[in-house]
């Protein structure tokens, strides 16, 4: 048996301890915002965080991992308030979104570490690949990101009680 904790919570793994990560987080765990892509490391779709540091979770062993504390993208935050979520949503990175979850743990990552990642940090630390070839607006959502900007492009309160009196007149006349 293995034990470690997953987003927040204390779990123990009835696996074998050689059994992947990603598949104790999707089939025991049922977390399946973490995705299988290549198996072998290379895409960067099974993205999680193990003791704060991005892992591709179909290359770490669960017996390998006891007492650490694993985040997946479920747990980034409760609400999707995460500054990196918050700026795919401003972007509208997402195309088909499988490679997303990836690629927002290795980002929160990057920029946990890195405050300001220039365009030469970005590439030489994101190296997920997005088959839907979304690169420009990741790019862009990091600097978003890194920048503060965490506007989710929905309109404030105040905003919309000035739309509604700008158009109110309009309507009325109708
Ligand atoms: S599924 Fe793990 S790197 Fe591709
Ligand atoms: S959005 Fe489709 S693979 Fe990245």
């Amino acid at each position: 048996m293995t034990k470690f904790t997953v987003n927040g919570n204390p779990v123990h793994y009835k696996m074998p301890p050689e059994t992947p990560l990603l598949w104790a987080l999707r089939d025991a765990s049922n977390l399946t915002g973490t995705k299988f892509g290549c198996g072998a490391g290379l895409c960067g779709a099974c993205t999680v965080h193990v003791d704060g540091k991005p892992q591709r979770s179909c290359q770490v062993a669960i017996g390998t991992i006891e007492g650490s504390f694993v985040t997946t993208i479920e747990g980034l935050s409760d609400d999707r308030s995460h500054p990196v979520q918050q700026a795919w949503i401003a972007e509208q990175v997402p195309q088909c979104g499988y490679c997303q979850s990836g690629m927002i743990m290795a980002v929160a990552a990057l920029l946990k570490e890195n405050h300001r990642p220039s365009d030469a940090d970005i590439d030489a630390a994101i190296t997920n690949i997005c088959r839907c070839g979304t690169y420009p607006r990741i790019r862009k959502a990091i600097h978003r990101a890194a920048q503060g900007h965490v506007d989710s492009g929905v309109p404030s309160p105040e905003t919309t009680l000035a739309e509604a009196a700008r158009i109110a007149p309009t309507l009325k006349s109708r």
